[in-house]
């Protein structure tokens, strides 16, 4: 993995927030990255939940590293499942509609295969706990069906699995390494949990090898864009694309550590050939927090349109938020050598970039959208 340091990248604050008192970034030399240094030429990958946003990013990146891509994906309306999302690599993947929880399908689909990325499921702890059953069925219905499909008809693949940094739930301290203890708040985050010790067990009763990757906040091209029900860093890009006021819950001060989906996909791909990942619970974040407030601040000053404003937490969010997220990724690095490569700022300006360009496939125009927030 290398970096190229690239001065035509120097951050500069255009403007200030739009009706707020004026800040500005300090300039700085963003680091332009380049891919993971790993070769996929001719190996054989399937991806559950491949038409999604991390899925499809992470196809594109295997097909131009050589692999036989297949898409599992079962189109699932509110996720992020969209065709256009491979556009550039159409010709080149072979699509399977179908759902993880389908025996007959995922048996078939995971013959012969070299590495499984296993990212189909529920993606929304809000809608989690309104209705519980597609977290059960898809995260962990579906995990079983496929770890059993590896185990009868695949045993050597080594699988991938995006679980959530949510499966801590609330910090009890930060940064927060892969031994902090496992308290969830919401039921997308237990299923989460089970799906990750569903597939421990079998790497160590089957010797399926699995590696049980714990994401934070993911950001970028290729995401779902229609609610902001998941992927919040990816809302307020919306907003401020639309010129819209971005509300900032509280007094913003909340800590995540929003990583590049570039980065993520780095870390899958340097994973799956790792033995030293095998059977490990690996956190995949930015060892670098933001608050919401110097995201929104961000995303206004690189769009250049937008505003933000405080809001009060609604009842909901309040009782469901976590609180401060930092990611440890001591033990990624250590055993991978993995680490994010992709600063904010730069990460935030390639996503506005491709949402101004292909806006259309992401969202309605203005006004046939409804607005829910
Ligand atoms: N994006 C993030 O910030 C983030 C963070 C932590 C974990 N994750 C996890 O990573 C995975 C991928 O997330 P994403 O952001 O790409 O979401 P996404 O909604 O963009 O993609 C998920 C894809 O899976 C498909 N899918 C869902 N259930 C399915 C099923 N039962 N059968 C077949 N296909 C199904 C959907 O149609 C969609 O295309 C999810 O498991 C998610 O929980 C994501």
């Amino acid at each position: 993995m290398g970096i190229v340091q690239s001065p035509d990248l120097v951050y500069t604050s255009r403007r200030p927030a739009n009706g707020h008192p004026a800040w500005k970034f300090s300039s700085r030399v963003s680091v332009r990255r380049t891919p993971a240094m790993t070769n996929y030429k001719s190996k054989r990958v399937l991806i559950t939940g491949g038409l999604g946003f991390i899925g499809s990013n992470l196809a594109i990146r295997l097909v131009q590293q050589g692999a036989d891509v297949t898409l599992l994906d079962a189109m699932i309306p509110e996720y992020g499942g969209n065709l256009f999302n491979i556009a550039p690599v159409k010709d080149d993947v072979r699509i399977n509609f179908s759902n993880v929880c389908d025996e007959f399908s995922v048996n078939h689909l995971v013959k012969n295969q070299d590495y499984i990325f296993h990212l189909a499921g529920q993606v929304s702890h809000i809608k989690s706990m309104t209705n519980p059953f597609d977290d059960i069925d898809f995260n962990i219905k579906g995990t079983v069906v496929l770890m059993e499909a590896c185990k009868k008809y695949n045993p050597v693949a080594v699988v991938v699995r995006s679980g959530t940094r949510g499966q801590y739930g609330p910090a009890i301290r930060l940064p927060v390494s892969e031994e902090a203890p496992s308290n969830p708040k919401g039921i997308y985050e237990i299923s989460n949990l089970t799906a990750e010790k569903i597939m421990k067990v079998y790497y160590e009763n089957f010797g399926v090898k699995s590696v049980l990757l714990r994401l934070t906040n993911i950001y970028g091209p290729r995401a779902q864009m229609k609610t902001h029900h998941y992927g919040v860093a990816n809302w307020f890009l919306r907003q401020a694309i639309d010129n819209e006021t971005i509300k900032v819950f509280g007094d913003g001060s909340i800590k995540r550590d929003f990583l590049f989906v570039d980065d993520c996909v780095d870390a899958m791909l340097m994973c799956a050939v790792n033995p030293k990942a095998y059977g490990e619970i690996l956190n995949v974040g930015r060892d670098d927090p933001t608050t919401f407030l110097e995201l929104a601040k961000l995303v206004v000053e690189t769009a250049g349109s937008g505003r933000w404003e405080f809001a009060e937490f609604t009842p909901e969010r309040k009782a469901q938020e976590p609180g401060d997220y930092l990611s440890d990724i001591t033990k990624i690095k250590q055993r991978v050598g993995w680490s994010p490569k992709t600063p904010l700022d730069e990460g935030l300006r390639t996503s506005i970039d491709y949402y101004r360009k292909h806006r259309h496939e992401y969202w309605e125009p203005l006004d046939q959208t409804v607005r829910i927030v």
